[in-house]
């Protein structure tokens, strides 16, 4: 189920971050995609080095002070962050993310948006669920995380550049539906006026996590 962190940056933050991701140097993407994926992409990304990296520590701040975030992923590390870049019809088709990503299991898989949308046509993340196909383009300094068994794709950008962070984050509980009952639960707690209800469902959401977590 993809979750929409909106905003995970502020507007302040978010062109700041933009400045600086845009003049960073760029490489070919095919560099970090697996056997199958490469074939079906064609976009850029940042080349590692400090001010790349400055980059990336920002957002997996924000990312992990984001209460959605924690309440969704159970964060226990972070695989990897880039900076990608796609334009002149660059896209990403059908794919599913790797397993392993430098050693760590990729449970969540997140794009965070840094260009305005008016700014660029296509590029829509495309998340296919049972029933249908979910398209995703959001406002600069807005999030989508969804879980990195699904099949998705990024639709041609034909006119502009889309400039987004993607990334992985290996969760303390490997199963969706798992991390889904937790999810609930959470929501739930948020909901309720009735303190004694707060403290029963925090009890058993606690004790699934206590059971579920590796
Ligand atoms: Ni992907």
């Amino acid at each position: 189920m993809p979750i929409v962190l909106d905003p995970l940056l502020t507007a302040a933050e978010t062109q700041v971050m933009r400045a600086a991701a845009q003049s960073l140097p760029f490489q070919d993407g095919a560099l970090t995609a697996g056997a199958v994926a490469r074939t079906v992409k064609s976009n850029e990304q940042a080349t590692p080095g400090p001010a790349t990296q400055a980059v990336l520590d920002k957002v997996q701040s924000a990312l992990s002070a984001h209460p959605l975030f924690a309440a969704i992923a159970y964060p226990r590390a972070f695989a990897r962050l880039m900076v990608t870049r796609t334009q002149g019809g660059g896209q990403y088709g059908p794919h599913v993310d790797n397993a392993l990503i430098a050693g760590t299991r990729a449970d969540l898989s997140f794009t965070l948006f840094l260009s305005d949308p008016q700014s660029y046509d296509g590029g829509e993340l495309v998340i296919a669920d049972r029933l249908e196909d979910r398209a995703v383009k959001l406002p600069q300094g807005a999030a989508v995380i969804y879980p990195s068994n699904t099949l998705h794709h990024v639709a041609p950008v034909t006119r502009g550049a889309r400039l987004v962070v993607v990334g992985w984050v290996q969760s303390w509980v490997a199963d969706p539906a798992r991390r889904e009952i937790l999810f609930d639960l959470w929501r739930a707690i948020e909901a309720t006026q009735d303190p004694e209800q707060a403290r029963l469902l925090s009890k058993s959401r606690s004790n699934l996590l206590r059971m579920w977590a590796r």
